[in-house]
């Protein structure tokens, strides 16, 4: 352990000083809009972010509109008036819980794309966002991929001449992927469209968690493991995956999870990441935020572990176990962005952190 972590310093103290300065950084976390009530914009720490992302809204299933509900609508105007002009806002469309199919029907046709992409510039505009981004998990099929590659084409197409008409900055295009840049796990083998990807988005957001959780209660897990010896499924391979694929480093952003996936121990006797579990442990899900997780650690005077294999934290009282990311392992992490040239991080999702714990030891890790 203490030879990784003098590697990794090394690496951040190198890296920092070469790392070129075309690309501003991107230090993000998307905010969930259903924690409205108890986690409104307004409590949003600005100083620590450049970009947060509005999660979420879904086009209607026939016309593909984006539909704005009457709350959302304050919402949505609240978010972007409490945030700007601290930090850049940019209203995501989508989200791991909706049915990805709308996306595919959407996509699929030359009108129903356009008339997506036209309400979500309208919506976007009107609210006073400063970019779009589509979390569309996932598309299914081959043929699904290359409607998505299209979509970004006519997406960009439109947002720039929608930037000439009305004499404006052009709104950002971002996406939502998966951890790596084709589906090799999948049963239909897929790949994202690189060449679209690279011509017509500012950055994508590699969604680089949730590689075990609850489908799998054999053993415990690091489910955002940065490495992973006996397999592909790893943030650092994903990353890989993406940059060999042709995505240049600098369209990059890392995802980093305020939030843990939980097991059951079979005994406490053994407790590391892969230790033989029964079933799911505490937590909705089981799954707990970041500062769920502090709060367990302290009531339940929980052990705490850093798995150096994964670059990963735990911790388990009496058989309840949690796999999660914490201050060391997002430091390293973020010293592994840098040494990547990556463009930055983002965090799903800002309402999991504990007294910004998380965010600022990101955001120190970074740096300017
Ligand atoms: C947004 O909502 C918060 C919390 O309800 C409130 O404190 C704040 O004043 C609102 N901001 C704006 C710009 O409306
Ligand atoms: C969206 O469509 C309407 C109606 O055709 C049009 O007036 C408007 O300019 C379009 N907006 C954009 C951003 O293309």
């Amino acid at each position: 352990m203490a030879g990784l972590k003098f590697v990794f310093s090394i690496l951040i103290f190198v890296f920092s000083m070469v790392v070129a300065v075309d690309h501003e950084s991107i230090k993000s976390a998307y905010w969930p809009s259903w924690d409205y009530s108890t986690f409104p914009a307004s409590a949003i720490d600005t100083s620590l972010f450049t970009h947060i992302f509005y999660a979420f809204l879904m086009p209607d299933a026939v016309s593909y509109k984006l539909m704005v509900s009457k709350s959302e609508c304050s919402t949505l105007a609240n978010f972007t008036s409490t945030l700007k002009p601290k930090v850049k806002t940019i209203l995501s469309i989508g989200g791991g819980d909706e049915d990805p199919n709308i996306f595919a029907r959407m996509a699929a046709t030359k009108m129903s794309r356009k008339s997506f992409i036209n309400s979500s510039i309208e919506v976007g505009r009107k609210y006073g966002f400063d970019g779009l981004d589509l979390d569309w998990e996932f598309p299914k099929t081959p043929e699904e991929m290359q409607d998505l590659g299209e979509l970004f084409v006519e997406w960009r197409a439109a947002l720039k001449k929608e930037a000439t008409d009305t004499c404006r900055p052009p709104l950002l295009l971002t996406a939502a992927v998966y951890f790596a840049s084709d589906f090799f796990l999948a049963e239909v083998h897929r790949a994202y469209h690189v060449p679209s990807i690279k011509k017509n988005l500012d950055w994508i957001n590699v969604m680089c968690y949730d590689y075990r959780g609850s489908w799998d209660t054999s053993s415990t897990g690091a489910h955002a493991a940065l490495f992973d010896p006996a397999s592909l499924v790893s943030t650092s391979d994903g990353l890989k995956s993406w940059i060999e694929a042709g995505v240049p480093r600098k369209m990059l952003v890392m995802g980093l999870p305020l939030y843990g996936h939980t097991w059951q121990l079979e005994s406490h006797h053994i407790h590391g990441v892969g230790a033989p579990a029964v079933g799911v442990g505490p937590g909705i899900n089981a799954q707990m935020t970041f500062s769920e997780v502090m709060d367990f650690n302290n009531k339940q005077s929980a052990v705490v572990g850093f798995d150096p294999v994964t670059v990963s934290m735990y911790s388990y009282a009496g058989t309840s176990w949690i796999g999660y990311d914490g201050p060391m392992s997002i430091t390293l992490k973020i010293g592994f962005a840098r040494a990547f040239e990556l463009r930055g991080y983002f965090f799903w999702a800002v309402s999991g952190d504990k007294d910004w714990k998380i965010s600022k030891q990101a955001s120190m890790t970074w740096g300017p």
